[in-house]
């Protein structure tokens, strides 16, 4: 008897401990979103999905910081078009596999972008004419922004551990593809207008740049970013491989060729973008040149037209096979275990650096490719718009369209698939 009276008061006492863990695991959820909010989150997704966002141009971003700015017109904007980016991302996160769904990263990511944009919603009904509140709102602004901090490398973390479980097959690498090109992309976004109210309505007086308003410098010096990016690709290459490529700039401002190339565009998007290539080139210049004495430079070209902005940084660094291309700007691909991980930069990351990159491209209507000559080198070339009335916003939207891409995209091939086998004329001569 007294064994079972043991064993009863075991059970029992595992009984509380579950039962304790569940009520303290609920409270601890509830205090940190507000148990109403949490339960309205839903509701409030799907009202602010049903818009599409606002792409605002390079212009329309110098008019909320010029002279006449308004704050209080920025803060009205923002408390309605941030809740709509962040629930039309919140939207596409339920098109993934459930089994991605349910990761603790994609889980993380989900639940930061509920809190933020409730964070936001708490401004819904405050006036704009009050001070406090525009400071409150900058306020949370700027906890949003570091809220979001790790976004890129936590989705990789579970793209990772997907990957690592289920394999990759092309319909899911191709979704995940689709999906992270542009949820990254309206990341780039929001960090954007965040960036411009945040910079321009903190308070502070800027000794800054005269021509730089937030983050966009509207006179912004092309060949000084890319001289920039290049120094420090160079101090990064030559502490892991102890030697660098020169670099061999030129450029050509055909609209005045007595002026230097500028461009109303952020800086630090097109350092991060010919930083990436650089690093990139360096890289592949310096592996396929390991038993000579020098290294080929890096040849870089830019030119300003009438409507477009290039660069084309060209590296003889043997190049890569044509048909490898795609996999190199794959989220899902890239982030292999890859047994070179040794020769890598100290700060190599996923391989996200071109996928990347490309966003920044095309955030503002631009474009990034690579064209590799197998055995030689590899062209890869910026497109950019170099008007900015030009220069507007490229955003996902959530709607039927994009939901068809998900269900739909894996269509039957119509092109021939190419016979292993050779042709059996024969076949043929018999029936003459
Ligand atoms: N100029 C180049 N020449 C040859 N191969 C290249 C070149 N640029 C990129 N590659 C190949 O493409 C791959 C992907 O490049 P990407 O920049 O996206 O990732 P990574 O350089 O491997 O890592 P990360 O940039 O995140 O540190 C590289 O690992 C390399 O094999
Ligand atoms: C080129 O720039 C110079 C110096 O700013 C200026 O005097 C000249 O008018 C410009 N030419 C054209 C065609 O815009
Ligand atoms: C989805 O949105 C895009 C861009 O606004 C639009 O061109 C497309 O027609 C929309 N699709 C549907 C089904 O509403
Ligand atoms: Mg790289």
């Amino acid at each position: 008897m007294p064994s079972g009276r043991y064993i009863f008061f075991v059970l029992f006492f595992l009984l509380l401990r579950v039962l304790c863990r569940l009520l303290c695991h609920s409270s601890m959820t509830h205090t940190a979103l507000g148990n109403a909010a949490m339960l309205n989150a839903p509701k409030h997704i799907d009202y602010y999905a049903k818009f599409s966002p606002s792409p605002l141009s390079m212009k329309q971003f110098l008019d909320f910081g010029s002279t006449n700015a308004c704050e209080k017109t920025s803060f009205a904007f923002l408390r309605q078009e941030l809740p709509v980016r962040l629930s039309n991302s919140l939207k596409e996160i339920n098109l993934l596999p459930d089994q991605l769904i349910m990761t603790q990263s994609v889980q993380l990511v989900h639940s930061w972008f509920v809190q933020s944009l409730m964070d936001i919603l708490e401004f819904q009904d405050k006036s704009p004419n009050d001070p406090k509140v525009l400071a409150g709102f900058v306020d949370t602004l700027v906890t949003i922004r570091n809220r979001h901090n790790d976004v890129v490398p936590t989705m990789a973390q579970g793209v990772i551990e997907y990957r690592d479980a289920f394999g990759a097959d092309p319909l899911t690498s191709q979704n995940i593809q689709y999906f992270l090109d542009r949820f990254y992309m309206n990341r780039i976004s929001m960090r954007m207008l965040i960036n411009q109210h945040t910079l321009i309505f903190d308070g502070s007086t800027k000794p800054g740049h005269p021509s730089s308003i937030g983050c966009i410098d509207s006179c912004c010096d092309v060949t000084n970013v890319i001289s920039d990016a290049y120094e420090c690709a160079k101090m990064l290459c030559e502490q892991y491989y102890l030697g660098s490529p020169e670099l061999e700039l030129r450029e050509i401002n055909a609209k005045n060729k007595s002026q230097p190339i500028e461009i109303s565009y952020v800086p630090s998007h097109l350092y991060h973008m010919v930083f990436e290539l650089f690093k990139n080139a360096m890289r592949a210049t310096i592996e396929n040149h390991e038993t000579s004495s020098t290294l080929p430079p890096i040849k870089v070209m830019v030119a300003l037209g009438g409507e477009d902005l290039s660069i084309k940084i060209s590296d003889r660094g043997g190049g890569v096979p044509f048909r490898k291309i795609d996999r190199l700007f794959s989220y899902m691909y890239s982030t292999a275990p890859r047994p070179t991980i040794v020769r890598h930069f100290p700060q190599a990351g996923f391989g996200y650096g071109l996928p990347t990159s490309r966003l920044y491209a095309r955030y503002f209507q631009g474009d990034l490719q690579l064209y590799p000559m197998e055995g030689y080198g590899t062209d890869a070339v910026i497109q950019l718009k170099a008007l900015s009335t030009d220069s507007v916003e490229k955003l996902p939207v959530f709607n039927q369209t994009a939901l068809r891409h998900y269900k739909f995209n894996q269509e039957a091939d119509d092109w021939c698939v190419p016979s292993k086998e050779p042709l059996n004329l024969a076949a043929y001569k018999a029936a003459k």
